[in-house]
Formats: C-alpha cells, structure tokens, sequence
C-alpha cells in the first residue's frame, strides 16, 4: 500500500488530501476544522483528519507533495521588487519576515507540522502542475487538453497543454505580472469587496449591469491577442509594487477611486463587474478555441481559481468548442493538496491511470461524516429535543413536506464536501418556487447580501425540462440558462425596474435560484454520489411536482461551511432558520427554545462553538 499525502499552505485557503494507491481517500481544507475563513496556516487539523478516516497516522505516509515551488516563488517575489525598486519597498517590508519565517523553510516547517523528518519523501511540482493535475486526473477523460487558469502560481498565471493516461505535459504558459485572476481582483477590489474572496459576489453582479467599460479595458489595460493571450499595461495596476491592486491612472480610467466598502452599491459597480465579466467570458473562450486547435483535444479539463468562474465556463461549454469538459470542484488553490497527491502517484511514481466513467472525485464527497450514534450523543449531550426517524425515507418525506410549507431547513448529512460549494451534505435548503425566498434566507438566514442568488439542485432526468443544459452537472460547476418554457415574462411595469430592484422581479417558476438574466448555477442529482439528498428530491417532487431545491452552503456570511454537528446546531441557533435535520434527527423550533440558554453554555465550553460571531451583521462587504 502506498499512502501520498497532498498539501497547499501558506497563502490562502490551506488543505491536505490523502490518496491512497491511487484512490482519493479524503480531503479537506483546513478553514472548516479551525473555524477560521480562508485559513492559510499549516493545515493540521486536516491532514489528522485525512488520516483518521484512512485509518493510519502519518508513519505510514510514503510521500507527502507540497502544491508549489517555494524559492521559485520567492525568486518571483525579488525579481519583480527589483524591477520596480525603490517602489514597493513597504510590500516587500511586510512579506520578507514571513517568507524568513515560514515559506523558505517549508521542508522544515512540514517536518515540524508532521512531527518526523521526511528528506527525500518530499515533492514540491509547480503549481500550476498540481492544478492541472487536480483538473485532468479525477476527470472522466482517458486524454484531454488541459487550460489553468489563476492569479499566479510561481510565475505562471495560465497555462495549456494535454493530459494523456498517467502523464501531464504543460506546454505554453502566460507569465506574471499578466494575470486574468488578477485582472479580476482588481475590479474586485476596485467595486469594493474583498480580493481573494469576494470575487463570486462580482460574478453575482454583473447581470445587473451593462458592459460599458468593455472597450476601455480593451483598449487601455490589455492588448488581447486571438489565442486567448494578452499582455496587460501595468501602468494601471500596483500588485507588483504596492499593496493595492489598483494604480491612480485605473482609477482616473474608469472616472473615480474605488469604492468605499461600506458605501452602497451603485450602478456603476454593476457596469464594472458586468464589463470584467464580458472580458473573462472572452478570454476563456479565446483560450479554449486555442488549446482545441493546438493539441486536436475533443475532451477539455482545467482547473485553478478563475475556472470557479460558472460564468464562463458555461458559456465555454456551450460554444460547442469542446465536446465535454471537466471543471475540478475544488479549482482554488485548496484543489492544489488534491492535484499534488496524484500528480506524486501518477506522474512521478508512474502509476496507470483508468479514467472512470463520470469521474474519480467521488462527488467531492471527500470530508468527514458523523454517525447517527455520535449525532444522538451530541444532541442527547446538549439536552436538544428530537425526532428519531429510523427509516430513511421517513425522514425525507418529513422534510419535503416541510420544504413544501415554506420552511428553511438546515441540512446535514454524510461526508463534508470538498471544495467551495455545498452540495447536498452540508446545505441550506429551502422551496426554489417562493419568490420570497431568495431574500429571506438571504437576510434572516445567511446575513448577505441580498443581490446574490442561490443555486439549484435538480434531479438529473428532469434537469432538461428546467434548465437548457444537457448533461451532468453534478459540482455547480456551469452557470446555464433556465429552460424558456418555464420563464415567466415580466409585465411592462417590470420592465422599467432596474438596478438591484430588479431582484424582487420573479422571472420564472422558480424565482429562488432564476438570476436576473434568466441563468443558474445548476448541481444536477444522479443516482450515485448522494442517494439520501436524491431521495429528497425525489420525495419533494412526488409532493409538489417540481424536482428543484434552492441549495445553499450552511454558514452564515463569513464563516466556513459547518462541518461538525455541534458547529451546524451553532449556526442553526445563531440563524432564523425553521427546522435543522441532522443525519437522521430532526429538529425543529422547539428545539432552539426550549433548550438555548442552557446549551449555549455547554455548546462554548465543551464544544467550543461560539454563538455570537457574524449574526444580525448586514453590512456589504466582508
Ligand atoms: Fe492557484
């Protein structure tokens, strides 16, 4: 048996992933143990995790591969302070102690962390090779052109080439400062939100918008070239010297300083996320055209942190440039732990690879489950009131007919997810056909902003008659239009509403998860990965005729998805959500009130779950 033990640490978003002979065993990031979002420490809690559920210590660990280059990364950072010294010299102030004290000394620092001494058991490949190998390893493709898209790795920000059975060859890159992540940081930061973080909320603004900066960005920040490529005009930007992403000349291009955080949103940002938005769908599609017609590829995989963007990757999708492609789940830099493990087996120990139909990623499903006797414990623990529902079915006929009432139930089930999305074992869940219902778990539910829609989660055999998409989606991973034949046209008063306002508009039968151009990031449900969240569905429709739930994370705005009973019950109490079923219990509001004095000090002391982090704040931005 050969155990290989993946890790991305250091910058944002840390995980480890453990594959063993090949298989994925588990894996999971580090934020969802230690409860702090985007944790970049050394993921500890994780890598015991992977163990545990493989059921070995780190003793039996053969490699361990670390997703990056540390001194290229560093040799990137020196090169690009020298080339705009003495600008930049407070950047470089603020990261040379951190690069002394932990980057460049990264083998000793996992020695450490792993408590052995490992010389020669480490691989360190670059990260845009664990990206790609994150992309084409688990995909369902026996050869594929492989596209990696992200902010910067080493020095790489894209890069293109093919995966054929075990081995992965990267043949073309585009090199910092030219970045499409970063390019999309920037509007990021420059609409206000928080970079590295936010970048979902601009993909969830810009159909509010009109593309009208679309031709100064072509015009003034990047020379784009047909094969997808471009050079940026770094006048307008500071990442390379200072602690902005934005220089003065961005900001006198496009008429003002960047908004403050705290103010409202305007039209404005809705014009800048909608014309950065235009540009990524362009460049995504250049790249893709490229590559197919570079390596003949029929089949596309692609990873890194822009391929999150469901936008473009489903605009990519049907453009027919592909015959299918394969998004990774987790495609930030946490899917780096996973893509180094078997880039370690596959690719440096040579091992054949048999692509799997549907795929090898095991639905993401790759976290750990809490069993019913450990739920009842909890519950039994805290003095929480239940109802016991042996029998399965019961249980989803409980909550479908819940659903069905209008309620908001928290729902938690097996193993965690990998990746960003929840997608059926860590969810929110609520009826996609109140049209009230996007802003009330929006406000009473998540504390976010109420432009952002929700996403749907569909039974794969009726995905067609709601949605023009024509096979699965089981990650989230594709944004797509709803089917026509169940929009709804709005009335001529309706058609005079604009900006955010346009949200209360109901365009179709499911108004909860329809976006305002008339699109949704859709999770179809097969017969395989999650057979209880089927069942739901399945139950839910017998009932109610339609096959689709709004699905949403289960955490409250800023803070990592649940991942423990004690953590969902936390954010249960914190949250007006109306009923909470854990593995096979199911609570209700009986349980918050009878029971939330006394359990509020045993959750703090013995589960050390806090209760008042994050809730009845409404503010913009996080
Ligand atoms: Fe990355």
């Amino acid at each position: 048996m050969t155990l290989v033990l993946g890790i991305s640490a250091f910058y944002h978003d840390s995980a480890a992933a453990l594959v063993r002979d090949g298989e994925v065993v588990a894996a999971a990031q580090e934020e969802r143990f230690s409860r702090r979002k985007h944790d970049e420490r050394f993921p500890a809690h994780a890598v015991e995790y992977c163990l545990r559920e493989a059921g070995c210590t780190m003793r039996d660990v053969d490699y361990v591969g670390f997703y990056e280059k540390p001194l290229a990364k560093f040799d990137r950072l020196m090169r690009t302070y020298l080339a705009f010294a003495p600008q930049g010299y407070r950047s470089l102030r603020q990261a040379i102690p951190v690069w002394l004290a932990t980057k460049l000394r990264i083998p000793r620092e996992m020695d450490r962390a792993l408590d052995a001494r490992r010389e020669g058991q480490y691989a360190f490949p670059e990260h845009h090779e664990s990206h790609a190998a994150s992309a084409f390893y688990p995909s369902p493709f026996d050869e594929a052109a492989i596209l990696t898209l992200d902010g910067v790795g080493e020095w790489s920000t894209a890069t293109i080439g093919v995966g054929r059975g075990r081995h992965i060859e990267l043949t073309h890159e585009l090199r910092f400062p030219h970045s499409l992540g970063l390019l999309y940081s920037a509007f990021t930061y420059y609409a206000g939100f928080k970079v590295n973080s936010a970048e979902y909320k601009v993909m969830g603004l810009a159909p509010y918008g009109e593309p009208r900066f679309l031709d100064r960005i072509l015009t003034h920040l990047i020379d784009l070239r047909e094969d997808g490529s471009f050079r940026m005009d770094m006048r307008y930007f500071n990442y390379c010297q200072g602690l902005t992403m934005t220089s003065p000349r961005f900001d006198a291009l496009f008429d003002g300083p960047p908004r403050d955080p705290n103010a409202p949103l305007t039209q404005r940002e809705m014009d800048l996320a909608a014309s950065v938005q235009a540009v990524t769908d362009e460049i995504v599609l250049r790249c893709g055209r490229h590559v197919r017609g570079l390596t003949g590829m029929r089949h596309l995989a692609i990873s890194g942190g822009v391929a999150l963007n469901c936008v473009s990757t489903g605009k990519l999708l049907r453009a027919g440039v592909f015959d299918d492609i394969w998004v990774q789940p987790a495609s930030g830099d946490a899917g780096g732990a996973l893509g180094v493990a078997l880039f370690v087996w596959h690719h440096l120990l040579g091992h054949d690879r048999q692509a799997r139909p549907g795929d090898a990623q095991h639905g993401s499903l790759l976290g750990p489950a809490y069993t019913d006797d450990e739920i009842r414990r909890f519950l039994d623990g805290i003095g929480a009131p239940y109802t016991y529902c042996a029998d399965p079915d019961e249980l989803c006929g409980a909550v479908a007919d819940r659903l069905d009432a209008g309620e908001v139930i928290g729902w938690f089930q097996g193993r965690m997810e990998f990746g960003p999305r929840a997608l059926g074992s860590r969810s929110i869940l609520g009826d996609a056909r109140d049209p009230a219902m996007q802003s009330r778990i929006n406000q009473k539910i998540k504390y976010r902003e109420g432009f952002r829609p929700f996403a749907p989660a569909v039974l794969a055999e009726h995905c067609g008659d709601w949605f023009a998409h024509d096979r699965p989606s089981p990650y989230m991973t594709f944004v797509a239009p709803v089917s026509p034949a169940q929009l709804r046209p709005p009335s001529p008063e309706e058609l005079g509403v604009t900006g955010l306002d346009r949200l209360a508009v109901p365009r179709s039968t499911i108004p909860a998860v329809t976006h305002v151009d008339g699109t949704a990031r859709l999770q179809t449900v097969g017969a395989e990965a999650n057979p209880r969240f089927r069942e739901l569905l399945r139950a839910f429709h017998r009932r109610t005729g339609c096959p689709v739930l709004v699905n949403t994370s289960f955490n409250v705005r800023g803070e990592p998805i649940v991942c423990s009973p004690a953590d969902a019950y936390a954010c249960f109490l914190r949250t007006d959500m109306d009923g909470l079923a854990l593995g096979s219990f199911l609570l209700d509001q009986r349980a918050k009130r009878a029971v939330e004095l006394g359990v509020r000090a045993t959750l703090e002391q013995d589960w050390g779950v806090g209760l008042d982090r994050g809730s009845g704040d409404y503010a913009l931005s996080d």
